[in-house]
């Protein structure tokens, strides 16, 4: 197995290669910085691995390669490119995009692509996306006709404040994070679909927190596997307000990323609820710390488990390429706690 990692030079990209080195399998280390590749290679103690230098659409920097881990954000910038050249070099694809304008449009430019190349491309696979999706996947199934799924989050960071990168792609997508993004309703994802909510019960909490529309990736793919009418996003208004203030002053202030200690003290949160149309309910709760190392476990366990088992070619949803228990049952040695509720 060879798994190839673009934007490995960055915070997170070193953070997905060093998870590699861990579990032994094949890296390559791809980006367009040859000083900054070989530096990561050599962080995350595989200093020998191969390393590739490449622009965003070379596709050269691809073949021979199971899986492209995209990690080159904002994903709005380079996701289309890289997409396009590992459908070309006849790889599977997965990023860790919490983008809803880059994850949509790669549903609509690719699907037919991916499947004519019988490959599958699976955007948002973080700490976020994946885990939000898989969980309303099950979530839903407790629920007869579901009419709505509404997915919150919640980040406690402590100390492990976002990285740099994280916050440039929310200011790269400013416009979403203010306004919330896209709601899903009746067939059509758009900007001016409402959530439905304004409280989410997060656990840990005395009562409801109040909440606001958030432009969260599962609201792009819950409704690929969940027949429901509205899809919808919130989050405490502090994390919307952590994403949607964020200024050029503030990018050249932050490190590149939080120390080691505290970005393993952040805490990240999902809640997801369901309504059937006769109305019954169900709840689903899945939690974790370190948002960064928590994305690099669960973005290399979805290239391994594309790389050995495939899954239907095209552009799919998590719930589309994983079986969801299973999949959430693997995270669990890494502090990932889950469980769905009718209610
Ligand atoms: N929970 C989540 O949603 C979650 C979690 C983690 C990360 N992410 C996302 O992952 C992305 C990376 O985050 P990070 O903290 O690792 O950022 P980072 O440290 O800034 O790293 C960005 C990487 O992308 C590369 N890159 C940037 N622009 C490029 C371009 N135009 N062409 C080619 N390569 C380019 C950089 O290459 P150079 O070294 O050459 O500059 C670097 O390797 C962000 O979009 C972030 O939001 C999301």
């Amino acid at each position: 197995m060879k798994i190839v990692v673009y934007g490995a030079s960055g915070y997170t990209g070193r953070l997905v290669v060093a998870e590699l080195a861990r579990r032994g399998t094949g890296v390559v280390l791809a980006g367009r910085d040859l000083a900054r590749l070989r530096a990561a290679a050599a962080g995350a103690g595989v200093p020998d691995a191969e390393v590739r230098v490449a622009q965003a659409g070379d596709a050269a920097a691809f073949h021979g390669c199971d899986v492209v881990v995209n990690c080159a954000g904002p994903f709005v910038v380079t996701g289309d490119a890289v997409v396009r050249a590992a459908i070309a070099a006849g790889c599977h694809y997965v990023d860790i995009a919490g983008e809803q304008v880059h994850m949509k449009r790669t549903f609509d430019t690719f699907a037919g692509p991916a499947q004519q190349a019988g490959v599958s491309v699976v955007p948002g696979v973080n700490d976020d996306g994946l885990p939000g999706d898989l969980l309303a996947h099950l979530v839903a199934e407790q629920t007869e006709a579901v009419e709505e799924v509404v997915l919150g989050v919640h980040l406690a960071r402590g100390d492990g404040a976002p990285s740099r990168g994280t916050l440039r792609t929310a200011f790269t997508n400013l416009d979403t994070f203010r306004s919330g993004g896209l709601g899903y309703e009746d067939g059509r994802w758009h900007d001016d679909i409402p959530t439905r909510r304004v409280s989410l019960a997060f656990p840990g909490d005395d009562r409801p927190a109040p909440v606001r529309k958030f432009p969260l990736p599962g609201v792009v793919t819950v409704p690929r596997h969940v027949p429901a009418r509205h899809v919808s996003g919130v989050a405490k208004a502090e994390v919307v307000a952590a994403f949607s203030t964020i200024t050029p002053e503030l990018l050249d202030a932050v490190p590149e990323g939080p120390a080691e200690d505290h970005r393993r003290a952040g805490r990240w949160t999902l809640v997801v609820e369901a309504a059937g149309r006769e109305g019954d309910r169900a709840r689903g709760v899945v939690q974790g710390s370190d948002i960064q190392g928590s994305t690099a476990v669960i973005v290399v366990e979805a290239a391994h488990r594309l790389a050995v088992n495939g899954a239907v070619p095209g552009v799919l949803a998590p719930a589309q390429a994983f079986e969801s228990a299973d999949f959430l049952d693997t995270l669990a040695p890494h502090g990932v706690t889950w469980a769905v509720d009718s209610v």
